[in-house]
């Protein structure tokens, strides 16, 4: 099973911590299938985008909080592994001090946990900007995924635009899906494709992809019809 979800541009351009009303619906409708595939054995998911900037990180933590409200009884794990460019943290208003990259250096210390609400906790990445995952790390990465489902029902995993670093293909084989955010107007369908395949065929499944920041020119009634 796959889904394809479309999320509308919002008038929110900074990173909200609070959910943005205009998307919550497509948000609930990841979340519901992330909640799914977790039911059928899949515990982790690896976001990513084509290029900079087209909403990987946005869709990660807004999907992670409706996640974490509808489903009390679970535990949701955010892993900030965008080391080029670090987010999740300040959609959390935490410091990216201490996390994946700590913890990578030296996997006996423990994951580096922050709790962002009762049952959603955050790895931060750990590092300012400029950090990559190298594919010697994957071993000890696999081991954090392992440790993590001791304690979390779900792990989502945010990275950088493949189409400019390496950091989700090396990461692909050791998640159960990836989630794919393209916005509009970004990337050409050939971008899309070839991103998807250095994806599969590095051992990732490619299980959604969520066309992003849709401009609302056909009035939503019409465009549902179409
Ligand atoms: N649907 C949307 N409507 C309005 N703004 C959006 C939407 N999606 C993302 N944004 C905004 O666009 C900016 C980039 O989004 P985000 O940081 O999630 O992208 P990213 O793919 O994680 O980027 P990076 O490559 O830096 O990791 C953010 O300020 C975010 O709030
Ligand atoms: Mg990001």
């Amino acid at each position: 099973m796959s889904i394809y979800r479309e999320l509308l541009k919002t008038d929110t351009e900074t990173t909200p911590t609070n959910l943005i009303p205009a998307i919550r619906g497509e948000i609930e409708k990841i979340a519901g299938f992330i909640d799914y595939q977790q039911g059928t054995g899949k515990r982790s998911f690896l976001f990513t985008a084509t290029e900079r900037g087209e909403g990987s990180t946005l869709i990660l933590a807004q999907t992670a909080q409706v996640l974490a409200q509808l489903n009390k009884n679970k535990r949701i794990l955010m892993v900030d592994a965008n080391l080029r460019y670090p987010a999740l943290h300040s959609h959390f208003g935490i410091s990216s001090e201490r996390g994946l990259l700590d913890y990578l250096r030296k996997p006996n210390g423990g994951l580096p946990l922050h709790s962002c609400q009762e049952n959603l906790d955050l790895v931060v990445a750990g590092v300012k900007e400029g950090g990559q995952l190298e594919k010697s790390g994957l071993g000890d990465f696999r081991r954090l995924l392992t440790e993590a489902a001791d304690n979390y029902d779900t792990i989502l995993i945010d990275s950088p635009a493949t189409r400019l670093f390496s950091d989700a293909v090396v990461l692909a084989p050791a998640v159960d899906c990836i989630i794919l955010a393209i916005a509009a107007g970004v990337s050409s369908k050939g971008i899309v494709k070839t991103v998807i395949k250095a994806l599969t065929d590095a051992g990732g499944e490619v299980t959604g992809i969520v066309f992003n920041r849709r401009k609302d020119e056909i009035p939503p009634f019409i465009y549902r019809r179409i």
